[in-house]
């Protein structure tokens, strides 16, 4: 009887522990082999591409609100309007001074007759209008030079039905023959998307007039002549490895004169000389005359965001050819020197001691401590013999004297063909340290290039995934959005960029910020308009890749393979030394709901609850917008953890992100 009664518990028993396996059995099961610790991942291994395109700089991050403010755009008046009761003939000149300040040579000069209210105003209107804000300080100053004393400046900041909301003046009153700055502030009394910005004068006299200036008082770290906050705030929330700068195509400008020059970027920014923007004419079906690089935001103001938000610098320079789309001009072989000169001067002015040439012109500019520059790339997109002839003269020059500053080579436009791999080969022949892959593709390129980098030679050369973003139409296609669907097939695709973290040392998104009036190329990583800001779905799975990226790649496996698609299921997992956790980083691009188990193996003990962090939406094409910010946007939920098991559900079309602490 006992017998028999000691068989029908042991048959319950194993019935029950027979359901039990079946239903931890019904779903996938993904094994994370968390003692197995493979490739460290670099602390830069997640970053931005910063590049003055669909007003990124200008309009966009450098919070400067007049558009020309020192009328030296093609145009001297662009930007401006002036208003008049009678026309009198000179009233407002453009001059040029151009043999005395060949940066900055022109200015206006303002003719004023018995002015008063209505008689003679100037009206600049912004960058695609102005943001203000109710309650903000606003921050004006002027250059001028006062021939006869006896003028008033009215400023007025004007809202889009013409009501003043918001008003200064100034009484120059210092004549003579030296430019005198003068400045003043007020604050506005409304908010307005895009508000305009006028001068009108009063009373007798003749004044000159140059680099008119109006910021708001809430820039980044409260610095005058800064930067957006909310825009720098979006990047620091990211907390990227680097900052790749300045480019892009602008490195290389449409031809040599239009290229960046770093020197011309830093010191006094009234001596800055501004360029055209090379997106200014580079699509026809978007134009942008208005657009100029005023380099507001220059080489100083870049090392020092970098360092603000933690972020290593990565300049890329001119390698002495212009962008070989365009006009594909090259710098002679013998003519070369002064383009690795500043190369080395850049070195020198980023880390260079006080007591050396540049290291002193940073130090009179506010940094004496070096910015801690490591690395620097020569070319973007550039390609061919003549690209790999003109590298070799740079990384000589460069190693010679700093033997262990890394350097970046372009391995051109595209990450296949015949070009990029007659330049892939030569630049390994050359022991590159890090090479500079560009994607630009569909959203199935992504998805099915998962293994890309698992056959690449190790200990060689390291990648750098400069630049990339999934196309929803095609490459450059006006058309393009950033979708739910591109952010995911983003997020499987950087899968395989983190298990192969031994050979890619860093990535970045592009183009990084667009505003929704005056862009030029999409899709892009962050929109702005004047006021507000949202992340794309592209944002979010690039911040999440960065906040949770952990220190060492572990196996994540189902079957024993990688996740690489089976059945649309894309993973990767590492661990945290510093905060002691697994990472599972799991991209689910199919249209089903899944079951799965992810199973820990290798730990002790493993916390009772994780947080997974969920990235998703109800329809692959959703977007985010400037109304709807957050409609795609992470999620966190608290998971159980039994067994070294979880278990979760796993939500149509998501990334997630899944982190439990090891005990
Ligand atoms: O990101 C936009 C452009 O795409 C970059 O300037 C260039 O490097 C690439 O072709």
């Amino acid at each position: 009887m006992n017998i028999k009664k000691t068989m029908q518990n042991f048959l319950i028993l194993l019935l029950i522990a027979t359901s039990n396996i079946v239903a931890a059995q019904t779903g996938k099961v993904y094994s994370v082999k968390a003692n197995e610790l493979k490739a460290d991942i670099q602390p830069t291994m997640y970053g931005v591409f910063f590049e003055d395109i669909n007003m990124g700089a200008d309009g966009g991050i450098y919070a400067e609100l007049i558009k020309n403010r020192s009328f030296e755009f093609t145009m001297p008046l662009m930007g401006w309007s002036i208003k008049r009761k009678q026309f009198v003939e000179g009233e407002v000149q453009v001059l040029n001074r151009k043999d005395v300040n060949t940066n900055n040579p022109r200015y206006i000069q303002v003719t004023i007759t018995n002015a008063v209210k209505g008689s003679l105003s100037l009206t600049n209107e912004g960058f695609k209008g102005m943001g203000i804000k109710k309650g903000l300080r606003y921050d004006f100053s002027v250059l001028y030079r006062l021939k006869s004393p006896g003028v008033k400046l009215h400023l007025e900041l004007v809202n889009s039905k013409g009501e003043v909301i918001g008003e200064g003046a100034l009484t120059p009153e210092t004549t003579g023959t030296d430019w005198k700055k003068l400045s003043t502030s007020f604050t506005s009394t409304a908010t307005e998307l895009k508000a305009k910005f006028v001068i009108w004068f009063e009373g007798n006299g003749i004044i000159d007039l140059d680099m008119i200036s109006l910021f708001p008082s809430d820039t980044w770290m409260n610095r005058p002549g800064g930067f957006r906050a909310d825009m720098v705030q979006m990047l620091a929330d990211m907390k990227p490895g680097f900052i790749r700068f300045p480019g892009g195509c602008i490195v290389e400008g449409r031809d040599l004169n239009n290229r960046y020059q770093w020197k011309k970027t830093i010191g006094p920014i009234e001596e800055r000389q501004l360029i055209i923007n090379r997106w200014n004419t580079e699509f026809a079906h978007r134009p942008s005359p208005d657009y100029f690089q005023t380099f507001g935001l220059g080489f100083f103001e870049y090392f020092q965001l970098a360092e603000d938000i933690g972020a290593s610098p990565l300049p890329i320079l001119n390698c002495g050819m212009a962008c070989q789309f365009n006009t594909a001009e090259f710098v002679e072989i013998d003519e070369l020197g002064p383009y690795v000169q500043d190369a080395l001067d850049l070195i020198e002015f980023a880390n260079g001691d006080v007591s050396t040439k540049w290291g002193k012109v940073r130090a009179d500019m506010g940094h004496p401590k070096p910015f801690n520059l490591k690395m620097m790339g020569v070319g973007n997109e550039n390609w061919g013999p003549q690209y790999v002839e003109r590298l070799k003269i740079f990384t000589k020059a460069i190693k010679d004297k700093y033997p262990d500053f890394k350097l970046v080579y372009s391995s051109g436009t595209d990450p296949n063909g015949d070009r990029f791999d007659d330049l892939n080969r030569e630049l390994r022949k050359m022991n590159a340290d890090i090479i500079d892959e560009h994607y630009y593709r569909r959203p199935e390129w992504f998805t099915s290039n998962v293994t890309r980098y698992d056959n690449y030679p190790r200990n060689a050369s390291k990648i750098f995934a400069g630049e990339y973003a999934a196309q929803s139409v095609k490459t450059a296609s006006p058309d393009n959005k950033n979708n739910l669907l591109t952010a995911l097939s983003e997020a499987a695709f950087m899968t395989g960029l983190e298990r192969n973290a031994d050979v890619v040392s860093m990535a970045s998104y592009a183009p990084l910020f667009a505003n929704v009036d005056g862009w030029q190329w999409t899709p892009d990583l962050i929109w702005v308009d004047n006021l507000k800001i949202y992340g794309t779905p592209n944002y979010y799975v690039q911040k999440l890749y960065s906040l949770y990226k952990g220190t060492n790649v572990v196996p994540f496996l189902s079957d024993n393979q990688n996740v690489t698609g089976q059945d649309g299921d894309f993973g990767t997992a590492s661990i945290d030394k510093k905060t002691n956790e697994v990472i599972v980083k799991f991209v689910n691009t199919s249209g089903k709901l899944q079951e799965v188990s992810f199973v820990i193996e290798g730990v002790k003990k493993l916390d009772t609850k994780g947080t997974l962090t969920e990235l998703t939406g109800e329809k692959p094409d959703q977007v985010n917008s400037i109304d709807e910010p957050v409609t795609v946007s992470p999620k966190d939920r608290q998971v159980d953890v039994k067994s070294k098991t979880i278990k979760i559900s796993i939500k149509p079309f998501s990334f997630n992100v899944l982190r439990v602490k090891m005990l």
